[in-house]
């Protein structure tokens, strides 16, 4: 089965360009339907073509939202918790000893190759940069080239700091060296140690006021979290660690493939992709805009989120709802990265096919293509067999069968495991689960057959 591949989107613009032109130039002709060859295409109006303009344009609209919006959530990451004092440090008007571009990529964060200037590429190519001395890290944040993070700047002086849906949804390709690259948008950041970042931050009494814990308590959550993970429901719920003492905090998922899947997270039943879109702006990145989710009021669930109210979230200055449209047409619009080949053995993934589709059931959940079910996607904890806990944070208390995505991919995409909280680290593993808890009774050859099958997606 062929997947959309990475450049889907880029070959859509050129195709939809090419095919507007072709259309200007032929109307109003109907284009070759039956002309046996050419491509079936249907005829194109003014009015298709407008809706293709539009279509374009909400892309490049939403693309700049997911890379450049901090939605005036600087408010909050600079001027309440001030966490740009502890990247500038002591030396550049800040406090402590900053975070310098090796202790940023040591924490995951990233570096947009192409935001930077030739001549500072060469620089850095010939090991000019001092990528030990924070006032590098300033240098990098004046050209917006730390992935997800904007700096405000007043003269030299770092003076505020905001977050953007890039920090946890992008990486980037490496092509420079590690952590330095292209942007690949929609790429979960795997490395990105965000609660080790956030713990930085100098005063995070709104915090723990909010949670009604210790500053000490909050850093330890933060720190406990890990690379990879963030606690979408933390500020809701105020659950910082598991009955198992583990941390709570989950996966951040890959934020592409996702056209055509219902409920979205690893929980599902909060809503669409624009739903969380909205939920995240607001509650998690603190932006300034409007929220809306009366479920937020159950106190016993959400005893943090019904206190403060959350669920009514109330703003002048909406710098949110205004974006959703496009910023919900560019998720929708990131392909999947297809599998490399050679990255699979193919005559084994077409024997592991017939496995997921037959003996082993995985289609009668991940339905292909979509690779998880049209329809209401969620399953109870018992079902897939695993603890209720994460489950049980969400409105209906269950999974979201996951659309299986890019799993060739384990250096960067599903680095981390899998499974909300990556408890199975490898795709093996994940089969042993299935078959001990749906009692397949898989041999070992029909085990490959169906990992082969996996990557392959
Ligand atoms: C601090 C890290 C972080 C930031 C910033 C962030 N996200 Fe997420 N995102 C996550 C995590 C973690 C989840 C999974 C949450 C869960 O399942 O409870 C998630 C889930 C999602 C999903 C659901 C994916 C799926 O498989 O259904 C989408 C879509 C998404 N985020 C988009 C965005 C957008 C758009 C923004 C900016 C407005 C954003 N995120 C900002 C970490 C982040
Ligand atoms: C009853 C429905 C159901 C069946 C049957 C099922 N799955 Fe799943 N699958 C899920 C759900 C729900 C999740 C998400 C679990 C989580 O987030 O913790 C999932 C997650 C996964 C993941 C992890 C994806 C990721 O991004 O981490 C893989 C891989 C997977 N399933 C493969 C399979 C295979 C292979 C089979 C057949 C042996 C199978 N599944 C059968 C519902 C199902």
């Amino acid at each position: 089965m062929s997947r959309p591949r990475q450049g889907l989107a880029l070959s859509a613009i050129l195709c939809a360009v090419a095919l507007a032109s072709f259309v200007a130039a032929n109307a109003p002709a109907e284009v070759g339907a039956q002309d046996g060859g050419a491509p079936a295409l249907e005829p194109v109006s003014a009015h298709d073509r407008q809706v293709e303009r539009d279509a374009l344009e909400a892309i490049a609209r939403g693309r700049t939202t997911f890379r450049r919006d901090t939605f005036g959530d600087e408010a909050f990451w600079g001027d309440t918790i001030r966490l740009h004092e502890a990247i500038a440090g002591a030396a550049n008007g800040g406090i402590g000893p900053g975070l310098s571009p090796a202790s940023a990529l040591a924490l995951g964060l990233k570096v947009d190759i192409q935001a930077l200037p030739r001549s500072l590429r060469r620089q850095l190519a010939a090991g000019a940069v001092d990528l030990d001395d924070p006032a590098s890290t300033l240098v990098l944040l004046q050209r917006n080239a730390v992935v997800g993070v904007k700096g405000f700047f007043s003269g030299g002086t770092l003076t505020s700091v905001g977050i953007q849906c890039a920090l946890c949804h992008s990486t980037v390709n490496d092509s420079f060296a590690p952590g330095i690259g292209a942007r690949l948008d929609g790429w979960a950041n795997r490395d990105l140690d965000v609660g080790a970042i956030v713990a930085l931050a100098p005063d995070l009494s709104v915090v723990a006021d909010l949670l009604g814990v210790s500053q000490d308590t909050v850093r330890q959550v933060l720190r406990s979290w890990g690379p990879g993970k963030f606690d979408a429901e933390l500020l809701l719920d105020g659950k910082a660690f598991r009955p198992d003492g583990k941390p709570a905090a989950t996966l951040n998922p890959p934020a592409f493939g996702l056209a055509g899947v219902n409920n979205h997270t690893w929980t599902g039943s909060w809503g669409t992709v624009s739903y969380w879109n909205a939920y995240v702006a607001n509650l998690e990145m603190h932006g300034q805009g409007n929220f809306y989710d009366p479920r937020l009021d159950d106190a016993a669930k959400y005893p943090v989120a019904a206190r403060t109210r959350q669920g009514h979230k109330q703003t002048h200055d909406d710098r949110i709802t205004a974006k959703l449209p496009a910023l919900h047409f560019y998720q929708l619009s990131l392909p999947a990265p297809a599998a490399p080949a050679g990255s699979f053995d193919r005559a084994a993934a077409q024997a592991g096919k017939a496995v997921f589709e037959g003996k082993a059931r995985c289609a009668t959940c991940h339905v292909p293509p979509l690779f998880t079910e049209p329809g209401w996607n969620l399953h109870t904890p018992e079902e897939i067999g695993i603890d209720d806990f994460q489950a049980s944070r969400s409105p209906d208390g269950r999974y979201r069968t996951a659309p299986l995505r890019a799993l060739w991919n384990t250096d960067k995409i599903h680095k981390g495991g899998f499974y909300h909280d990556g408890r199975f680290a490898t795709l093996g593993a994940v089969i042993d689960h299935y078959n001990a808890h749906f009692r397949l009774n898989l041999s070992g050859a029909e085990k490959g057959d169906l990992i082969e099958y996996l990557k392959s997606l």
